[in-house]
């Protein structure tokens, strides 16, 4: 499974990437808004750190989708467009399919919305599991439809489980085979610590000052 961070700090990208793990990054306007900041430049900060980067277009009509999606892909070869899941969002993710530009389509919250983002010829499709849970149906169980749904079928969209909020999410979205996890930096930092690590750690340590 791939590693994306889910964020628009590029510190942040850089951390995650130097512990070798690393294998891209999504952003949303939201993100955006919260770090500020030239957009542009930030996206090819990332580009520089990593393979694949999501950059959202923010228009709503697909003329406007494409223009935007055409101005980012052509920024960098790692720019993965990401386009909402809309009727416009598929015509223009049909478009960027037959002109060779990889998006990545969010905001898929269920498995009739995935496989259309699939058909229309969607690199990755994000659903968002946390927002599930909020509303209190079953994120997990969305990623395990889809996952079924695929193992039937040949697409070669990749299922880019978005929205994580714990460690849990991470190991759950992996036994389901999912291809991607985008996770936030504050669980990011959580996925290495083990508190029988840490007394593990301190006890070799404090036994070698013995020895000295
Ligand atoms: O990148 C989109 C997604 O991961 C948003 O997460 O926590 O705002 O639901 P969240």
């Amino acid at each position: 499974m791939k590693y994306f961070i889910d964020t628009a700090n590029v510190g942040e990208v850089e951390e995650v990437a130097s512990w070798g793990v690393l294998d891209g990054v999504t952003t949303n306007p939201s993100l955006v808004a919260k770090e500020g900041g030239d957009f542009k430049e930030t996206v090819l900060k990332m580009c520089e750190l990593v393979n694949e980067v999501s950059a959202q277009v923010t228009a709503t009509e697909s003329d406007e989708m494409i223009k935007q999606a055409e101005e980012y892909s052509g920024w960098h070869k790692n720019v993965v467009v990401k386009v909402p899941m809309t009727i416009e969002g598929l015509k223009t993710i049909k478009y960027c399919k037959e002109k060779g530009i990889r998006t990545n389509c969010t905001l898929v919250f269920s498995a009739n919305q995935a496989v259309l983002a699939a058909k229309a010829g969607a690199s990755m499709i994000s659903p968002f599991i946390g927002r599930l849970d909020d509303v209190g149906q079953d994120g997990m169980g969305l990623i395990a439809e889809i996952m079924t749904i695929w193992d039937n079928y040949d697409f070669d969209t990749e299922v880019l489980v978005a929205s994580t909020r714990h460690p849990r999410h991470i190991v759950e979205a992996a036994e389901l085979g999912a291809h991607i996890c985008t996770i936030p930096f504050k669980v990011f930092e959580k996925l290495p610590k083990h508190q029988l690590t840490d007394i593990g750690l301190r006890k070799f340590l404090d036994d070698w000052d013995k020895v000295k």
